[in-house]
């Protein structure tokens, strides 16, 4: 890739997440996605559970230690001279607050749904984050060569359930073993499933009807598209490029990511709307990607599971300028000059020291216990300090104790470098401030335990407390005798009051009883 400016190249960056619930299809679309952009050779090779083959690039299986891999969390590769990064979105017990931090560091998000299951709890979930900043969400319908919902049950869902407008930019003809294809709106042609190449295109007339003769348009499949999709230009909603970009509307794909159909299509119109890097939320204002002075923030840091290797990586988004190898930046939040020197970059099979890279690019910087969850650095001499990172709602609670009560000193520091750094959060209970700790996944659990233990040399004793529904409260005045095992009353570690519901059902009772009492969810406030 030859770019002239820093602009230019800023414009050819992609970057974004894959949002879905475990199983729809993430791995094996992005596996044909890193294919297309030839950064795999084989696209069969990402993921190998089964074949005990390991991937170039499957999330987890290289380096695996309890479900934690550094090799995959960003995977670059060029395509038709742009350059994209798709950052990973872990699911299962991986699912924690880093899942949706990453959602910070993207440009837009492409979800992908299962036709036979429609929307799932966990793509809900990311979802509802990604709606929260606004960005552009690409809706990727999977697994049509089996037999699935219909498609306007589908929409409708979307419509619902998400509550986002969509525009069907292509429609499925068939599914299942009954499945000829996609009519391609956008590209006004149909594409036929399981063909020779040559007819794998089919262009359509004025009137909306393929040209030529072929065995497809004398199926009654073909002709109950041709009316959806006219009922879908009368009543359906408007394309709107200007509601793709601020998140309100999203364009549904339909494809079959196994058979590596419609995925070519999908990444090409993806590549026509998706932004490219946006400008960001600083303190003093937004910056814009094009500044010449670098900057940019930390929006994960991985422990490494392994003893053998202590370090961490601390996973930068560039926001501003060029990353150049052994520059000088400072930490905003300390005013501490740094040299990175040590910085790695993720690419499909191998760690690759990263020499530069631009605004949209994502860095990983080796840790040894510098910086926290939101830190930015920049270089130059004017400070840029990014707005901070939403809290995220968790949702899964343990108590908290040392097991040796003689080491209480090591037991803090932990929990007090722990939950600065971002890794769980941190609440109190009144009076008795007895410790709490909240995650939205289980694993966050787990590598606390593990990193106490590890590098604090604390074991700790964890009792679960199950799920919790947690609400702030935006009251003044606080009723301390409201408290009960039903909707406990806690302190979060700036000290605003929340209350932990044992369900919804219990949070419902609490409103109706005291509807003086302004409850919130941080997710739900933007
Ligand atoms: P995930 O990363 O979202 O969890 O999903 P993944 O890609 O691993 O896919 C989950 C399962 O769904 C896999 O089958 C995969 O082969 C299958 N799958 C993905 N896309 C399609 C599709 O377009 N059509 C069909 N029919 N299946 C699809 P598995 O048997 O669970 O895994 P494995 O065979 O890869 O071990």
């Amino acid at each position: 890739m030859e770019k002239h400016s820093l602009k230019e190249e800023i414009e050819s960056r992609r970057t974004f997440a894959i949002i879905s619930h475990p199983d729809a299809g993430k791995t094996t679309m992005t596996e044909k996605l890193l294919y297309f952009g030839g950064a795999i050779r084989d696209a069969g090779t990402v993921k190998g559970k089964k074949t005990g083959k390991y991937a170039t690039s499957d999330w987890m299986a290289i380096e695996k230690q309890r479900g934690i891999s550094v090799t995959s969390s960003v995977m670059q590769f060029d395509y038709n001279d742009v350059r994209i990064n798709i950052l990973d979105t872990p699911g299962h017990q991986d699912f924690s607050e880093d899942t949706y931090r990453t959602l910070m560091a993207v440009d837009s998000a492409v979800m992908i749904i299962d036709s036979a299951k429609g929307i799932e709890e966990q793509t809900l979930k990311l979802f509802k984050v990604c709606r929260m900043r606004g960005i552009p969400i690409f809706t990727f319908i999977n697994k049509l060569d089996r037999q699935g919902r219909t498609p306007l049950e589908l929409l409708a869902e979307l419509e619902e359930v998400l509550g986002i407008e969509s525009y069907p930019m292509n429609w499925p003809i068939g599914m299942g073993k009954e499945f000829y294809g996609i009519y391609d709106r956008y590209h006004k042609r149909v594409e036929q499933f399981r063909v020779e190449d040559q007819e794998r295109f089919l262009e359509l007339d004025e009137t909306g009807d393929i040209i030529g003769d072929y065995p497809i348009k004398e199926t009654s499949l073909y002709q109950q598209v041709l009316e959806e999709v006219l009922l879908l230009d009368e009543a359906g909603n408007e394309f709107s490029e200007e509601k793709i970009q601020s998140g309100k509307l999203t364009p549904v794909f339909f494809g079959s990511a196994l058979t590596n159909f419609g995925v070519q299509t999908f990444l090409e119109s993806y590549l026509d709307f998706a932004p490219a890097p946006q400008p960001r939320q600083s303190i003093d204002g937004p910056v814009e990607p094009a500044t010449e002075q670098f900057s940019g923030f930390i929006f994960k840091i991985q422990a490494n599971m392994n003893p053998a290797h202590r370090d961490r990586i601390a996973f930068l988004r560039i926001c501003s300028g060029q990353f150049e190898r052994g520059m000088n930046v400072t930490l905003a939040r300390t005013e501490k000059p740094i040299k990175l020197s040590q910085s790695t970059q993720f690419l499909a099979d191998d760690r690759s020291t990263v020499n530069s890279a631009v605004s949209g690019d994502i860095i990983g910087l080796y840790d040894t216990g510098t910086y926290q969850i939101g830190d930015t650095l920049f270089a130059g001499k004017q400070k840029i300090q990014y707005e901070r990172l939403p809290q995220f709602t968790p949702e899964l609670f343990v108590r908290v104790t040392p097991k040796n009560v003689m080491k209480q000193k090591s037991y803090h520091k932990g929990i007090q470098q722990l939950v600065q750094e971002g890794a769980i959060q941190l609440y109190r209970t009144f009076r008795t401030e007895d410790y709490i700790l909240g995650a939205v996944g289980q694993l966050q659990f787990e590598v606390f335990e593990h990193r106490m233990k590890n590098e604090y040399n604390s074991d700790v004793i964890m009792e679960s407390m199950g799920t919790k529904i947690a609400r702030w409260i935006e009251n003044d005045k606080i009723d301390e005798s409201l408290s009960s095992s039903r909707s406990m009353l806690v302190k979060d570690r700036y000290d605003n009051p929340l209350f932990l519901f044992e369900n919804e059902f219990a949070l419902r009772w609490f409103q109706d009883k005291n509807p003086a009492i302004k409850l919130s969810n941080p997710m739900d406030d933007h």
